[in-house]
């Protein structure tokens, strides 16, 4: 099949998913200093499908408060700002994953599973690594294949060749996707993250978290993504679509400076925290 224009398809797509405003308002707020609990109690309350969701999760066995918390500011004052964030825009990009194309749901779950587990892989290395802005790992973990998606909601025939000739001959899903779309999803990505305004180092990780060599200043943050997509894929937490693992990137390694014997504890800690989270936003797993 003849390769695409990426940027005219993608801009032919008015309908490309977007960020619901009030997480992004709320991400702003939480990375300014001088918010009160109150303020961002108000932007929540003002959307309240955001508000029921925030209350029963607060109020879940997961948490396990004694006390029924019945107001926003409760919530915020007991849970603290960068985990209502987390909550918050974990759970809205769930609903974009699995609100359309019921056909492909299975696919859709095991993703989503794929894209948390990366998530707290990011984050896990990201706390080993006494990085200061986890929470910016998780998020970039959570949207790092958001590609994957895009693909699959706006071209689902190019799609379904694309992991029919991944299966057939066993192969990585970008390698299919170069030759069957002539773009892979870190180019949808990288195009997706600039139309929601994300910071650029949000759009560098997308687009580079396949070659983290390639990043620029950003080399460590995504060699963070790159070896946790490689962690979730190795201990099976959902799939990105194939089942290969990808080749380890030498020069993103040496970036992080990590002991290969932290490794195994790495991992346990993101088994144990993929269950303890998923429960919460699915209600599975
Ligand atoms: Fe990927
Ligand atoms: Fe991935």
């Amino acid at each position: 099949m003849a390769p695409r224009n990426l940027k005219r398809i993608i801009n032919q797509i008015d309908d490309l998913p977007t960020l619901p405003r009030t997480v992004l308002k709320i991400t702003e707020l939480v990375n300014n200093p001088k918010s009160s609990a109150r303020d961002l109690a108000s932007v929540i309350t003002d959307d309240q499908v955001l508000t029921a969701r925030l209350l029963k999760l607060v109020n879940s066995s997961f948490y396990g408060f004694p006390q029924k918390i019945s107001t926003i500011t409760g919530a915020i004052v007991l849970l603290g700002f960068d985990a209502i964030r987390n909550l918050l825009l974990t759970t809205s990009v769930f609903n974009m994953f699995s609100s359309r194309y019921k056909d492909q749901r299975a696919i859709q779950e095991r993703f989503w599973d794929h894209s948390l587990g990366c998530a707290i892989g990011a984050k896990v290395i990201g706390t080993y690594l006494r990085y200061e802005k986890v929470e910016e790992l998780f998020v970039s973990g959570l949207l790092h294949d958001i590609g994957k998606i895009v693909e699959m909601l706006f071209l689902p025939d190019d799609f379904m060749n694309v992991m029919a000739l991944t299966r057939q001959r066993n192969s990585l899903i970008i390698l299919a996707e170069s030759e069957v779309l002539g773009f892979t999803h870190p180019d949808v990505g990288k195009l997706l993250a600039e139309k929601w305004n994300l910071p650029l180092k949000l759009v560098n990780i997308l687009e580079f978290h396949h070659q983290p060599d390639q990043a620029g200043r950003f080399i460590k943050e995504t060699a963070i993504v790159h070896l946790a997509d490689i962690l979730a894929r190795a201990i099976d937490l959902g799939s990105g679509g194939d089942n290969k693992i990808p080749a380890l990137n030498a020069e993103g390694w040496t970036s992080l400076n990590l002991k290969p014997n932290v490794l195994e504890p790495i991992v346990q800690e993101m088994e144990r925290e993929f269950h303890d989270i998923n429960w919460v936003v699915t209600g599975t797993g």
